[in-house]
């Protein structure tokens, strides 16, 4: 028998913040079978009985060891579920497996990954036999990239039912945004600019905004400080537009909305103090990212100063944290649709772990057959999911002309 969710990585610092939010759910444990994965079989039980102070029924979840360097160990975990959450990462180094073992096998798959490159190799290496045998693998269903993957899709649907076209340029500005990083994620933010500073495929992959599909007019995603005319405000690149953007564009490609432009800037308010905002963010992210593609630097940035795998941002940090998106899209004659993204958690993991969770619930509960394949939140589960995220704390609302 299959269990109906399987969380793999519950032992992680997201992980447990995912299993946390299942046994959180009324029903879940009830109403549904699920069952905690991982490589360590103490810190499993340690897990679950952290899990038993929430919900008793906990107690009795069954555990199952699976390592990502035992490729027969993957495919008996996704042989043993209906759909598998994933977070173990860096996915680069530990998820192509898992991938591959869920379309062998027929199993559902929800990811938190960030890293295009991985994404590209999936595509290639397993889309089409997923489309085929109608499963879905669906990457990037945490803050990268929910809200700006469904923003979008809001967006476009709206404008399609209003004009009976999508419009012709979509942006994001992240308004608001408070949060800090895990180790995981900084090891896999690392192990991206490595892998593209020595595999060209890689790197066309990360450099290139439509390597994972769409189609659209030339863009940049990390293009520096400018003046927003059309919606006042001074931009920085995004940290995760290289990312998000793709997810988007591959998701408007899945679902003929394509070509149209679409960007991800960071936003600050018009003036002196707006404009030093942004070009402090902007040089900020250059020396970053710089810093981390330079391996010894790299090095010595991960051993020494940047969070350790299995740490990440305290309780109270979580709870303070929050995000403020908004997507724009804009087209002849001066129409316009606005969808604003609210979570009331940090992006990162309080937001996220839920964000996540639902995928996975929606995913079990709403197989969408016309959106299998290596694909995105918006094709695999569309905007059902919105209404399901207001339980984790984000909220979309839509405004037009
Ligand atoms: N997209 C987003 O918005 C978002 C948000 C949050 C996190 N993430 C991503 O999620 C991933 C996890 O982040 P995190 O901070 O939770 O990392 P973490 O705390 O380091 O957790 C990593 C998990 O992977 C497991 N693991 C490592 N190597 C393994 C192997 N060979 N076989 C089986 N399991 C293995 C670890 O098991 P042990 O406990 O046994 O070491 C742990 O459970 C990262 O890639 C991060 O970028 C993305």
């Amino acid at each position: 028998m299959r269990h109906d969710i399987l969380l793999w990585g519950a032992t992680g610092y997201t992980g447990q913040l995912v299993a946390a939010y299942l046994a959180r759910q009324e029903g879940v444990g009830r109403a549904l079978s699920w069952a905690l994965a991982g490589r360590d079989a103490a810190k499993l039980a340690a897990v679950r009985d952290t899990l038993a102070t929430i919900d008793p029924a906990a107690s009795a979840l069954p555990l199952l060891l699976a390592d990502a360097g035992d490729d027969a160990s993957m495919r008996a975990l996704a042989a043993q579920a209906r759909v598998v959450i994933t977070t173990v990462g860096p996915y680069a180094r530990h998820g192509a497996g898992l991938v591959a073992a869920c379309v062998a096998e027929g199993t559902g798959y929800v990811d938190l990954t960030g890293e295009p490159t991985f994404v590209h190799r999936m595509i290639a290496a397993h889309h089409e036999a997923a489309r085929a045998r109608g499963v879905h693998i669906v990457h990037a269903c945490g803050f990268d990239s929910v809200p700006s993957d469904l923003g979008c899709l809001l967006v476009q649907e709206r404008a399609l039912a209003r004009w009976g076209e999508v419009l012709p340029d979509v942006t994001l500005y992240v308004r608001k945004v408070r949060g800090a990083f895990s180790g995981g994620t900084v090891a896999s933010m690392a192990e991206l600019l490595a892998e593209a500073s020595r595999d060209r495929d890689a790197a066309r992959a990360l450099g290139d905004p439509y390597s994972l599909g769409g189609s659209g007019p030339p863009v940049s995603d990390t293009e520096g400080p400018a003046w927003d005319a059309a919606e006042g405000v001074w931009t920085a690149p995004f940290l995760m537009a290289p990312t998000n953007a793709k997810i988007v564009r591959r998701s408007a490609g899945l679902l003929g909305y394509a070509p149209f432009r679409y960007t991800e800037r960071q936003s600050f308010p018009t003036g002196a103090v707006g404009w030093a905002a942004a070009s402090a963010v902007a040089v900020g992210l250059g020396a970053g990212v710089a810093a981390l593609r330079a391996p010894w630097l790299r090095q010595l940035l991960v051993d020494n100063v940047l969070p350790k795998a299995g740490s990440g941002p305290t309780p109270a940090e979580r709870a303070a944290g929050f995000f403020e998106t908004h997507t724009v899209g804009r087209g002849p004659d001066g129409r316009w649709v606005r969808v604003t993204v609210r979570g009331d958690k940090d992006p990162g993991y309080g937001a996220t772990s839920g964000m996540i969770a639902e995928s996975a619930l929606a995913l079990l509960r709403a197989p969408v057959a016309e959106g299998a394949g290596v694909v995105t939140p918006a094709v695999a589960l569309g905007t059902g999911l919105v209404p399901r995220l207001a339980r984790a704390g984000v909220t979309f609302e839509v405004v037009e002309n």
